[in-house]
């Protein structure tokens, strides 16, 4: 199971090894979770993977598997052999019911698998470009990808801040969202587009916030951090 000490999931979005394990290990004991992506594993594979797990958080790793269902299922196959395996592995849901299902028998509870719906940087007109039926628009679509995520036996979805409250509708409540986008008041935007604080995300109920730059880019990363984590227990008893 997926016990974080608190949702904090920073995203550590570097392919240097030296920088993410020594970030992981200034942040043990102050967040719940770090993600290691596409740009990390590439360059630096298991190795780097054992660099960032021996900072003893768990690990996000986010490689958005999307091919045929064999192929899916033995790259997850490959990856469970991780040690620890990976708190959090993702698929795109657009891979289809067999190749979710594939992904599901593959991991078999090692890790809690998560789809990606439509990915946050496509719009309206960008879907229907793609071949998608124009009567629904992304967040419908995004809504309808979770509940066939949830049939197949998917964990959970990455979804916005903006729509958690769809999802849990749809999906029920213990279907994880995992939610981007994250901005604590007086930090900036970047190029985030739909965004929410920390405590309006988990107030909306989310189970992960995954949090970059206002972590990774401040003076002191554990000092945002904890000032993160401690708004969340903010009237909480
Ligand atoms: O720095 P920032 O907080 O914007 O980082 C957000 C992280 O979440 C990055 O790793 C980004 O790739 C990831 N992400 C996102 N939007 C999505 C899916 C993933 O921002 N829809």
């Amino acid at each position: 199971m997926l016990q974080p000490i608190n949702p904090i999931c920073v995203a550590l979005d570097t392919p240097d090894i030296a920088q993410a394990s020594q970030l992981a290990k200034a942040l043990r004991g102050h967040v719940g979770l770090v993600k290691i992506g596409m740009e990390f594993y590439y360059a630096n594979g298991a190795a780097g993977y054992q660099a960032v797990a021996e900072a003893q958080v768990p690990i996000f790793l986010d490689l958005k598997l999307h091919d045929i269902p064999n192929t899916v299922g033995e790259g997850l196959q490959s990856l469970m052999k991780l040690a620890p395996p990976p708190a959090i592995v993702n698929v795109h849901a657009t891979g289809g019911a067999a190749m979710m299902e594939a992904a599901v028998s593959a991991v078999a509870g090692r890790s809690r698998l998560i789809a990606v719906t439509i990915l946050t940087s496509l719009s309206d007109t960008d879907l229907s470009a793609a071949g998608f039926v124009s009567d629904r628009n992304t967040a419908q679509h995004a809504v309808k990808l979770a509940k066939l995520a949830r049939e197949c036996g998917v964990d959970g979805v990455v979804c916005s801040a903006h729509e958690i409250a769809a999802i849990k509708q749809a999906c029920g409540t213990d279907f994880l969202t995992v939610v981007p986008g994250i901005r604590p008041g007086g930090t900036s935007v970047q190029d985030q587009k739909r965004i929410a604080t920390p405590r309006a995300a988990c107030d909306a109920g989310a189970d992960v916030l995954v949090i970059g730059r206002p972590i990774t880019r401040a003076k002191d990363p554990v000092l945002a951090a904890r000032a993160i984590a401690d708004e969340l227990c903010e009237g909480v008893s």
